[in-house]
């Protein structure tokens, strides 16, 4: 009998049809439902995105800012969210505290079991709108700051910045935030989108499907990558020398065969499509907090890790050092990630909903024979 094919990891395996998004990998292009992902980086803001992942199409003034409106109004917490936070290890990874919080407000959201497009769109919009809220809330309690209430006057970037600081940086930096979390909003069938839609194919909820994703996306290999550039960065050390340091962190780390995080990827094989875009907002980061040394060690690494191994850097490169940048926590990259990709989950938790099969593949076992009790 023949043995069935393995597709281990499903590398190459195409699984279903979507609207969402486009990713190819021969063109290094990404389009967010036919629009490309620069494109909409530099001419329309976050929510405009949102919508458009949401809806179908962009939204016409009118709806834009009934969008923004209504988001606007669904960005406190409930005290009982913060209660629970507050219960929390400072030893929890924030992402911890993230997949927690989702599941408390999945408790208590009034829509919990409609799946209709509506409600979960709703869902997904009064979750998306208090991302910013529960991340700078952990951010701050871990550094015994007061929390902040959000602004209504501002828009979501500049409000996630403005809760997690106390103040609202400067234009340059509330857009390159916007650049890496419209980069970040959608990727077709990555590892927690997927994992958002198995759950979504056996008629679980949207809350259930996000908690899951996150957990998904927590991962090295997957979100928490771009953590991991971070303490990739700490470990070599910014300052004099950093070339060289990269060099040798470099030579040592890839002949003990560990993994380079920030580079690679399962379906780009000749480059991610996101990078340049936000490698561009790294750079004026850089300039304009005036910090060279970071952008020195960002190159030398990249160039020795090309050089070495031809595999190109990830969108999570750039994005984890411009976080550092703008004085986010290393431990809050991830986060960010998650309110960014919880606008694709819910895309395709609505569009799973609407072509449900329930997911579920078949493995060749390879244990024991049959054997028998004595
Ligand atoms: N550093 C060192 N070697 C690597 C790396 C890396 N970052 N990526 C791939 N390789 C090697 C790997 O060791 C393997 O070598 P060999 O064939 O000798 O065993 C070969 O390249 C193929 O790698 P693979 O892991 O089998 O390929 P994959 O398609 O499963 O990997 C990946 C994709 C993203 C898991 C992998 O490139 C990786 O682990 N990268 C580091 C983690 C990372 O940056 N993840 C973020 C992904 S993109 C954005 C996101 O989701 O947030």
């Amino acid at each position: 009998q023949n043995e069935p094919t393995i597709y281990k990891g499903l590398a190459g395996v195409v699984v279903d049809r979507t609207q969402v998004s486009k990713v190819n990998p021969d063109t290094n292009s990404l389009l967010y439902r036919g629009y490309p992902v620069q494109e909409l980086a530099a001419q329309k803001s976050f929510e405009e995105v949102a919508y458009l992942l949401w809806h179908g199409e962009l939204p016409t003034d009118a709806e834009l800012g009934e969008f923004e409106e209504q988001e606007r109004s669904l960005r406190h917490l409930t005290p009982a969210v913060k209660r629970v936070i507050d219960e929390l290890p400072m030893t929890a990874h924030p992402m911890d505290v993230v997949r927690t919080a989702v599941s408390l407000i999945g408790a208590n959201d009034p829509d919990a079991a409609d799946a209709s497009p509506a409600a979960n769109r709703a869902k997904g919009l009064r979750l998306w709108a208090q991302m910013p809220a529960i991340v700078a809330y952990d951010q701050r309690r871990r550094n015994g700051l007061e929390p902040i209430e959000p602004r209504s006057d501002l828009g979501y970037s500049a409000n996630f910045l403005f809760m997690t600081f106390g103040e609202v940086p400067e234009l340059v930096v509330v857009n390159a935030f916007d650049v890496s979390m419209i980069m970040y909003a959608e990727h077709s069938f990555n590892a927690s989108t997927f994992t958002a839609r198995v759950i979504t194919s056996t008629m679980s909820d949207l809350h259930s499907a996000v908690t899951g994703a996150i957990g998904a996306l927590k991962g090295p290999l997957h979100g928490g990558a771009n953590e991991a550039v971070m303490h990739i960065f700490d470990e070599i050390g910014l300052g004099l020398g950093a070339g060289e340091r990269a060099e040798a962190w470099l030579n040592e780390t890839l002949a003990a065969r560990r993994k380079v995080m920030g580079f690679g990827h399962r379906v780009y094989k000749h480059g991610d499509s996101r990078v340049p875009t936000m490698r561009t907002a790294l750079v004026t980061l850089v300039e304009h907090y005036d910090r060279p040394d970071l952008l020195e060690l960002y190159e030398s690494l990249e160039a020795g890790m090309t050089k070495r191994t031809g595999i190109l850097p990830n969108l999570d490169y750039p994005s984890g050092p411009a976080y550092n940048l703008m004085g986010f926590d290393t431990l809050t990259f991830t986060p960010i990630f998650v309110a960014a990709r919880l606008t694709g989950w819910t895309a395709h938790i609505i569009e799973q909903t609407a072509s449900n099969a329930l997911i579920r593949p078949l493995s060749l076992y390879n244990g024991h024979e049959e054997r028998h009790l004595a």
